[in-house]
């Protein structure tokens, strides 16, 4: 599908209300679009693309499918096997200490793992250490001031986010998944660009709002605005020589 499009981003957006009941479908498609995103750049056939954070490993699935050696890290066994059994070479790993010599990757591949990790800075420093000389990272994140950015208890997180986290458990009964300053933070857009742009071991070559159907690129140059209409923002860096 045509990216940026209203069809794709309407296809993605209905993929993902289907979620809870066909959760395999959903991140199938999800991990085509990706791929998709990716070989604009680089083609993935032949290419060692390293998948942090990867959970049960629709992404790594499609790497594969599309000729490429394809590695998936996850630290928790939960999500590796949430939706069904993890991809064949599965490893058990933290993205803060990858198992990896300097350089392995031809992509470094992470998806919407950033805000869920205290230290983005230093996780980034991580992907890019691991990533090739000339090598692609992809990373994307939902924002906290996105109306996604309290996951399911959102978009209560806007009125404070222990409110919002308390509100879900009431009425579902349950414990909530993501708990702030535990498994979620608050990472915003405008901070995260400027410190990616400091960097000197990275070139950024988009950064622009995932799944947006129009100007994805022109939503998070505006300030204040990116933080609320960015919903998840993707970074495609090339790693400096
Ligand atoms: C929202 S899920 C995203 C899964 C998948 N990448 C996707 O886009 O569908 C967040 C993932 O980040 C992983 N994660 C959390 N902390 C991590 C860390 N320190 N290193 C690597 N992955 C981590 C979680 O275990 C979980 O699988």
């Amino acid at each position: 599908m045509k990216d940026p499009s209203l069809r794709r981003s309407v296809a993605l957006f209905r993929g993902f209300l289907r979620e809870p009941s066909d959760p395999g479908g959903f991140y199938a498609l999800l991990a085509r679009d990706a791929a998709d995103q990716l070989e604009r750049y680089e083609p993935l056939a032949g290419r060692v693309v390293v998948d942090v954070g990867g959970g049960g490993g629709h992404f790594t699935e499609e790497f594969r499918r599309r000729g490429a050696h394809g590695y998936l890290f996850e630290p928790d066994p939960r999500e590796l096997t949430a939706t069904r059994p993890p991809p064949e070479g599965a490893v058990l790993a933290d993205g803060y200490l990858l198992p990896l010599a300097d350089g392995t990757a031809d992509i470094c591949f992470c998806s919407n793992v950033l805000e869920h990790v205290e230290d983005p800075g230093t996780f980034l420093s991580e992907l890019v250490r691991v990533t090739r000389p000339g090598g692609l990272i992809y990373v994307s994140f939902t924002n906290w001031l996105s109306p996604w950015g309290g996951h399911e208890w959102a978009p209560w997180h806007y009125l404070g986010a222990d409110r919002a986290r308390r509100r879900h458990e009431r009425r579902t009964g349950r414990p909530a998944k993501h708990v702030l300053g535990d498994n979620l933070f608050r990472v915003h857009i405008g901070p995260t660009l400027r410190q990616v742009r400091a960097r000197d071991d990275v070139a950024v070559l988009s950064a622009r709002a995932r799944y947006w159907p129009f100007l994805p690129e022109l939503v998070t140059r505006v300030p204040l605005l990116r933080e609320f209409a960015t919903w998840n923002l993707l970074l495609i860096l090339r790693r400096c020589p």
